[in-house]
Formats: C-alpha cells, sequence, structure tokens
C-alpha cells in the first residue's frame, strides 16, 4: 500500500498523522504543495492508493484535488467535499437542500441588496465571507450604520469574492458553541469551545473542553457530513438558547490539535485508519 500525504508545512497535526502512519510501518510520501508540479496530460500520481490532502490554503487544496481525482486517485477528502465545505454558501445550501438544521441565511450580490436583506434578517446579523475560516472578517452588524459601512468597505477594500454577502442569522448561544468530528460514518468525538467574544474559534483563543457525543449532537454531525458528502470533517454547531442545535458550517481540512487530551481519542489514529480503509478500496470515495 503506498500512501501520499499533500501538505503545506508540517504543522501540529501533520507531524500527529504521519506518526500514526509511521507507527503501523505505513509506506508514506509527504508531498509540498510549494514544490509540486502538476502535469495534467500525464498522471504520475498513479502509484498512490490514496491521498490524504492536508494543505493549508484552500484553494491549492481543491484544484489539487480535481486533477487527483480526475486521475482516479481516491482522496481524503474528495475534491466535492472541498468544494463544498471550503465555501459558506455552498456548505449552507447543502444542509438545508438535505434538511439539516442550520441558522436562517441570505445572499445577495450587491451591496444594496445585502442591505435590504440585513434589514429583513434583522440585528444583530452576521457578514461572512464565503470562503474563509479562523474566524477571520467576521462581522456583527448591529445596527444599520454598521451595516452600510461594513457593506461598503467589503465593496471598496475587498476583491469581488467579498461582493458575493453571506448573511446569517445571530444566534445567542452559550458562552460556547460546538465541534465535532466525524471520520466516515461515525462521530469520533467532540469538544465545547467557551470564549467570552462571540466568535470561539480555538484559533481566536477560546478554549476547548470535552463534550459528550450526544444522540442529537451525532445524528446532527453525521447528517451534516452526508450532506458535504463524507469523509473526515469537522462540523461547527450552535446551540440556541430555546435547546436547538444548528449546524453552521463543515470543515473539510480538520485542525485537532487542541481536541486529543480534550475528548481522550486518538484522532490522528482514527483518520489514519479510514484513510487505509480508503486505500484498501472498503471504502469508496470516488
Ligand atoms: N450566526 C452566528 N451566531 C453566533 N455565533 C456565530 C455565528 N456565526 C459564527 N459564529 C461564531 O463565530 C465562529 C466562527 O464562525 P464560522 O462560521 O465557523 O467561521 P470560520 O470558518 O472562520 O470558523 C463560530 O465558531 C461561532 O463561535
Ligand atoms: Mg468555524
Amino acid at each position: 500500500m503506498k500512501i501520499a500525504i499533500l501538505l503545506s508545512r508540517v504543522r501540529v497535526e501533520e507531524k500527529l498523522l504521519i506518526e500514526a502512519f509511521e507507527k503501523r510501518r505505513l509506506d508514506v510520501d509527504i508531498i509540498d504543495d510549494r514544490e509540486v508540479i502538476f502535469d495534467l496530460h500525464q498522471n504520475g500520481w498513479k502509484k498512490y492508493d490514496v491521498v490524504l490532502e492536508r494543505c493549508v490554503n484552500h484553494s491549492r487544496a481543491l484544484y489539487a484535488l480535481r486533477i487527483l481525482n480526475d486521475w482516479g486517485i481516491p482522496t481524503v477528502n474528495t475534491y466535492p467535499v472541498a468544494l463544498i465545505c471550503g465555501n459558506k454558501l455552498e456548505t449552507t445550501s447543502a444542509l438545508i437542500r438535505d434538511g439539516v438544521p442550520s441558522p436562517r441565511c441570505k445572499i445577495a450580490f450587491t451591496p444594496e441588496s445585502a442591505l435590504a436583506a440585513i434589514e429583513e434578517m434583522g440585528y444583530p446579523a452576521v457578514l461572512k465571507p464565503a470562503v474563509g475560516s479562523w474566524g477571520r472578517l467576521l462581522s456583527k452588524v448591529n445596527d444599520r450604520d454598521a451595516a452600510e459601512t461594513i457593506l461598503e468597505h467589503k465593496q471598496t477594500l475587498g476583491t469581488y469574492n467579498h461582493s458575493i454577502f453571506y448573511i446569517q442569522e445571530y444566534i445567542d448561544k452559550p458562552a460556547r458553541d460546538i465541534r465535532s468530528f466525524v471520520v466516515g460514518d461515525e462521530t469520533i468525538g467532540a469538544i465545547y469551545r467557551y470564549s467570552e467574544h462571540w466568535i470561539t474559534n480555538t484559533a481566536r483563543g477560546a478554549r476547548a473542553e470535552n463534550c459528550p457525543v450526544t444522540p442529537i449532537i451525532n445524528e446532527l454531525s453525521l447528517a451534516a457530513a452526508k450532506a458535504v458528502g463524507g469523509g473526515v470533517v469537522a462540523v461547527d454547531i450552535l446551540e440556541t438558547k430555546d435547546g436547538q442545535f444548528l449546524v453552521n458550517e463543515v470543515n473539510y481540512t480538520m485542525e485537532f490539535r487542541n481536541s486529543i487530551h480534550t475528548t481522550g481519542v486518538n484522532i490522528p489514529d482514527r483518520v489514519v485508519d479510514y484513510v487505509v480503509k480508503v486505500a484498501q478500496g472498503e471504502v469508496k470515495v470516488i
């Protein structure tokens, strides 16, 4: 069995994954996305039974997966999963299509229609770049003045992508959200992410605590993973004041460094189990 990891740099997660592969004496090639050249006419990756994608940059991940999948090489995750999870508009649309509960969402293409959508939604509303992560450039819009300013700034200072306006209902959650980890058809664990700030990414300093995988969290996580095409994903869940659970987004190159000790689950081992199953053809991804 021959495995490749495509990565940008060896972060904590990649180090743990590589160690988990080595522990099993699996043959793994580490391929740096800064050095890779794909000759589209010549599949130089035929020797791999599976490629584990761990790029930091969404576009690199997306295009590499597109090429590899077109060459018939199984990947974790696949191109369609990266396409959907890498874009909040795509994710939310897939979740709603499959009846997975998620916060109310409106999309608009001009600052004027976005303002009208925000006014319809009511304040506070949340504006997000469709493509983004680590809580960057999220805005909680508390009133019309703020809405007008942010929309103008986005249109004037941002690239065209910032003029695809993703507008979400603000969920008055407890001082935390939930991040669950799905590998294949199993929710292997979950954490609470606590913060004083409304943005509770651990990359922004939120504190992780174990969150028991209750039947509702399990069901919601699996449904969300299925809606985006499955594989190895991390699901962000928001709790409402009246006890509902809503899927906020799904992540496809998941980070888990803060969650191994917190959950007591050996996440890299579980990912490696899955990657091996894909390599052996036990799990079909493409
Ligand atoms: N609609 C919302 N209502 C309340 N909190 C939100 C909402 N959207 C995002 N958040 C908070 O901001 C964090 C980051 O938002 P998210 O949509 O996951 O973007 P990112 O891709 O940057 O992680 C979430 O984990 C949550 O704590
Ligand atoms: Mg998130």
